[in-house]
């Protein structure tokens, strides 16, 4: 294994207020977020919309990385080039997404466990050739009476353990990412309660599996009420809460840590990400963003599957990255955000 390659791709991704746009959504889930705009599910409309996504002018200034998906690492742009290489040549890190899903876990109803691990190191190779140079692994954790279990959190961690040393086998910077749901009735207690046990099973399963914490970059949830709760923490707490929550649980040697956005809407995400690098300015690890939907929100309502949208479209992604960069370095202000 190549520590400094590990390194400086992790630096490439997080560092300097960037941040990770991830399009990894499986076909199906594309499908269904078009489906509800009325947006035919066709492959063409899937690459038409990734490229738009991809091709900001400037997006690097704001985004080091995006993740893929199989399907659109093997598409190429309208021009004919290849994803990976449009976006490296651009300054966009190519990634790529290499769990298969999460699977119900056996004998532990309503709860699951992330599938992917045979056949992968080829896979790795096969998709370091293309190049991609990071990959991502999703552990989904459901809070409930009796949930999670500790077979669920440590079949996950266990999981995430060995994608992560096989990444770095390959060369490959390994997204470590392990999502306690905000789905659900639940207080940010419990939140809290359930990401720190989560966090301290993943870091010890790490450590038995010789990931270098370097080159790697933790993609945590947010410690946040659940989305059911009556009374939901506001987001100075959010931030307070989640702050605490990864001082107490996440290494100072990790690469980076990059929040999911998990259902939280675009503006939300932002504030909570700007509040926690106001609350403290001297974190031992670069703090940023990987949002899916948070970053793709509006774009896709704009875009429509229309392309005399494209344009527009493209430039909501752009602006919505922008002041996720800004929230990055605790520079946010809410009167920048436009009404849409
Ligand atoms: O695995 C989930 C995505 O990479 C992040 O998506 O920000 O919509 O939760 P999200």
């Amino acid at each position: 294994m190549d520590l400094q390659t590990l390194t400086d791709t992790t630096a490439a991704l997080v560092e300097q207020g960037r941040g990770i746009l991830a399009i990894d959504e499986s076909t199906p889930t594309c499908n269904k977020r078009f489906d509800a705009l009325g947006i035919p599910t066709t492959e063409e409309n899937r690459r038409t919309y990734r490229e738009l996504l991809v091709s900001g002018e400037g997006l690097s200034d704001h985004i080091g990385g995006a993740i893929l998906f199989d399907e659109t690492i093997r598409q190429t742009t309208g021009d004919g080039e290849a994803f990976p290489d449009f976006m490296a040549s651009r300054g966009i890190v190519p990634g790529i997404k290499v769990d298969t899903g999460a699977k119900p876990l056996a004998g532990h109803p309503g709860e699951l466990v992330t599938e992917g691990l045979d056949g992968l190191r080829d896979r790795l190779d096969e998709y370091r050739e293309m190049g991609a140079r990071f990959a991502k692994w999703r552990a989904v954790i459901t809070i409930g009476d009796e949930t999670p279990t500790r077979a669920c959190t440590e079949a996950n961690a266990h999981a995430l353990a060995r994608y992560a040393a096989l990444c770095q086998e390959a060369g490959i910077v390994p997204i470590v990412e392990p999502e306690v749901l905000m789905d659900g009735a639940h207080g940010i207690d419990r939140c809290h309660e359930v990401t720190a046990t989560t966090l301290a099973t993943v870091f010890e399963q790490l450590h038995t599996q010789d990931v270098r914490l370097e080159g790697i970059v933790l993609k945590p949830n947010m410690v946040i009420s659940g989305l059911l709760h009556e009374d939901r923490a506001g987001p100075d707490e959010v931030a307070e809460r989640t702050l605490a929550c990864l001082r107490d649980c996440v290494p100072a040697a990790v690469g980076g840590i990059a929040f999911l956005s998990g259902g939280q809407d675009d503006v939300e995400a932002t504030e909570h990400l700007d509040l926690m690098h106001r609350l403290d300015g001297d974190l031992p690890w670069p703090l940023t963003f990987s949002y899916g939907r948070a970053l793709q929100r509006s774009a896709l309502r704009i875009w429509q599957g229309r392309p005399d949208n494209v344009d527009d479209a493209r430039n909501a992604l752009l602006e919505r990255a922008r002041l996720n960069s800004l929230a990055a370095r605790g520079r946010y202000h809410a009167d920048a955000e436009q009404p849409v």
